[in-house]
């Protein structure tokens, strides 16, 4: 395995965090699908930024929202993957990209789920559900109550940004004690979504509801993953150890599964 370090000096940040395996679990990288790179070239400049980071492994999360464009089925995302692969590998730029998909939540999940017509992530039996930023939890809370009890595993993606939520904590933090798994953005926690997804991000933190931190990155300008200088940031304001459990060891346990 390679081993990832990375320090660096930058306005009196330092971060030194190294682990063998650093998994993004939450990425725009594949082309053409959704709102993240339209080409191959553009993926391989994600890749290649990631890669420069020390991130060693990628899970290609595409948004899944039934009925619009944005619903690449699970044949056309392995295509992708492996043409992005070849790619990469043609241009000698080493990363690791498993499978996934960032599935919108919808009424019909739970048969989708049941019929196997969304990706979970990797070789896992998790799978990343991205709240509706406009609707109120009335469906949301009864229908991930339900999956939990059916014994299906639910990573909540960037609950710190969906409004509904922020007003519920309490009725999330309930869920993750059946079972309900957390992933919140980094941008979130360096403010680039505004004060209160950082302020709720941080709460989630502090109550120790955060299973997770991704880039949940769609390119290498708009949506960009951290830079060294953002990540030191991470690093003095969370600690070294908080980071390795978010973005390596647990993610590195969900692959392994
Ligand atoms: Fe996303």
């Amino acid at each position: 395995m390679i081993a990832a370090r990375i320090t660096l000096d930058k306005r009196g940040f330092r971060m030194s965090f190294q682990c063998s395996q650093w998994v993004d679990i939450h990425t725009h990288i594949l082309p053409g699908l959704d709102d993240g790179p339209k080409t191959l070239e553009e993926s391989a400049n994600l890749a290649g930024y990631y890669r420069d980071l020390g991130v060693t492994h990628l899970i290609a999360t595409p948004h899944y929202i039934p009925g619009t464009a944005w619903s690449a089925s699970v044949p056309t995302i392995l295509e992708k993957i492996a043409e992005l692969q070849q790619y990469l590998q043609e241009r000698e730029i080493y990363i690791n990209i498993s499978p996934g998909m960032e599935i919108a939540f919808h009424k019909r999940l739970p048969e989708q789920l049941e019929a196997k017509k969304v990706l979970p992530l990797g070789d896992s039996n998790h799978y990343l559900l991205e709240p509706s930023f406009t609707d109120a939890t009335d469906a949301l809370f009864p229908c991930l109550d339900t999956l939990l009890a059916q014994g299906h595993s639910i990573i909540l993606a960037h609950p710190e940004r969906i409004p509904a939520l922020a007003k519920n904590i309490q009725s999330l933090v309930l869920l993750v004690g059946q079972g309900l798994k957390m992933q919140v953005n980094t941008g979130s926690l360096l403010g680039k979504f505004g004060p209160e997804s950082q302020r709720v991000g941080r709460q989630f933190l502090d109550l120790d509801c955060v299973h997770y931190l991704a880039s949940d990155a769609h390119g290498v300008h708009a949506r960009r993953p951290p830079d060294r200088a953002e990540w030191a940031i991470l690093e003095t304001e969370l600690g070294a150890d908080v980071l390795e459990r978010l973005c390596c060891i647990n993610p590195a346990r969900l692959l392994a599964r």
